[in-house]
């Protein structure tokens, strides 16, 4: 029987389009979204989970492979076996952020053979890599257009580790600073007045002498194709900042409750909501402890006033052992009011437990997932 899908996260995945997860390294990230997609579909929501640099285990678990061109819907038994019903669907589509550079290219070059000479470039192989926020950024660019073509209700977005993952959203980009035009046209042969002309000619020896000819028109090539590329990256920027920006696109911060994670936590509030403007959804704390406040802790209550002295130490050694967890357990607790506090009015704050196997396997995925969409699971 399915669970009744009314915790506020249940209502958020109700009515937004897009969740973006955020967070520190290893916080939890793409099993929160692989469970939150699992959960919207249940709802019965059609759900694309879009996640980068997912495990092998998880794909396997979800029955996709790893870095298909495209999404792919589980399988059948796999969307049965995670209790997923028409309307109700769900696709995944799992990441390797280099090919999703790659596929960019392949859909924005002029030509089938300019991609080919861009992916072949390999400078274009070196420099992506390097380009502060490209590979998120054309995730996301990926993502806006099946939100745009409503092939999905529901579109659930990982984020790489790093502080990288809301650079596409910054204005003006550093991808767009650092290639800029001009700079790029001074590379480019062929057009413009005399004194452009023989500016590149000089260029063009100098860097003969500097790197070889080979390299020169490897660079050149790069710079061309490249910059064909970004004028329709830039061009497209301020209108996905515009689609960030609306509403029912919400940013859900993924936590641990570590010290390192929970500044990463604060860090991305601030660039979202106070900085960007963006719509902060809330905190998920991730492998929490706070999950076990209602469990009975050892206390003297449980026993009768005439329990027996050999009852009485037991209790005691028990209620030392249980010490550490208690408080810890009472921390969590603090912790959870404290984002729920910091999320403002309308936002969240969901404690998730830490699942003693993992959380990989189908089964942890539906506990999370139910541990996400009901309120007293
Ligand atoms: N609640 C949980 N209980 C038990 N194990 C968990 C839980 N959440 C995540 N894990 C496990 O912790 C590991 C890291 O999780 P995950 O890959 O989702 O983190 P991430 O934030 O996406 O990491 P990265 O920043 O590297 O992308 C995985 O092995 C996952 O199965
Ligand atoms: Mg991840």
């Amino acid at each position: 029987m399915s669970p009744a899908f009314d915790s506020p996260i249940a209502e958020l995945l109700r009515t937004q389009r897009v969740v973006v997860c955020c967070g520190a390294g290893g916080v939890g990230k793409t099993t929160v979204s692989a469970s939150l997609a699992i959960g919207a579909a249940r709802m019965g929501r059609r759900v694309l989970v879009v996640t980068i640099d997912p495990s092998r285990r998880l794909a396997e678990t979800l029955g996709v492979s790893r870095n298909p061109t495209e999404p792919v819907p589980l399988p059948v038994e796999r969307q049965r076996l995670a209790g997923i019903e028409a309307p109700g669907s769900l696709s995944a589509w799992m990441l390797d952020p280099q090919l999703v550079s790659d596929n960019v290219v392949r859909g924005f070059s002029k030509s089938p053979e300019d991609a080919r000479k861009l992916l072949d470039n390999p400078i274009y192989k070196n420099v992506t890599a390097m380009i502060a926020g490209m590979q998120e950024y054309t995730a996301v660019e990926a993502l806006y257009q099946f939100v745009l073509d409503d092939t999905y209700d529901l579109v659930v977005l990982d984020t790489p580790p790093s502080r990288n993952a809301l650079r596409f959203l910054e204005a003006p980009s550093r991808a767009g600073a650092f290639l800029d035009r001009r700079v790029f046209n001074l590379f480019l042969p062929g057009e413009g007045g005399a004194i452009r002309r023989m500016a590149q000619r000089l260029l063009e020896r100098v860097m003969d002498t500097a790197f070889g000819a080979d390299t020169r028109k490897e660079l050149q090539q790069f710079f061309e194709l490249f910059g064909n590329l970004l004028g329709h990256l830039n061009h497209n920027q301020a209108e996905m900042r515009a689609f960030f920006a609306r509403p029912d696109v919400g940013f859900l911060l993924v936590t641990s409750p570590t010290q390192e994670a929970l500044t990463e936590a604060r860090y991305f509030e601030g660039k979202t909501r106070d900085e960007l403007g963006l719509n902060l959804l809330g905190y998920v704390l991730n492998r929490s402890l706070a999950w076990a406040r209602h469990r009975p802790f050892p206390r003297d209550e449980l026993l009768p006033a005439d329990a027996p002295a050999v009852a009485r130490e037991a209790l005691e050694k028990l209620r030392r052992l249980a010490g550490t967890e208690e408080a810890l357990v009472a921390q969590h607790t603090a912790l959870a009011a404290d984002l729920r506090q910091r999320a403002g009015g309308a936002g969240v704050a969901w404690i998730l437990p830490g699942l003693p196997e993992g959380a990989s396997e189908m089964d942890a995925l539906l506990t999370l997932s139910n541990a996400l969409l009901t309120k007293d699971a």
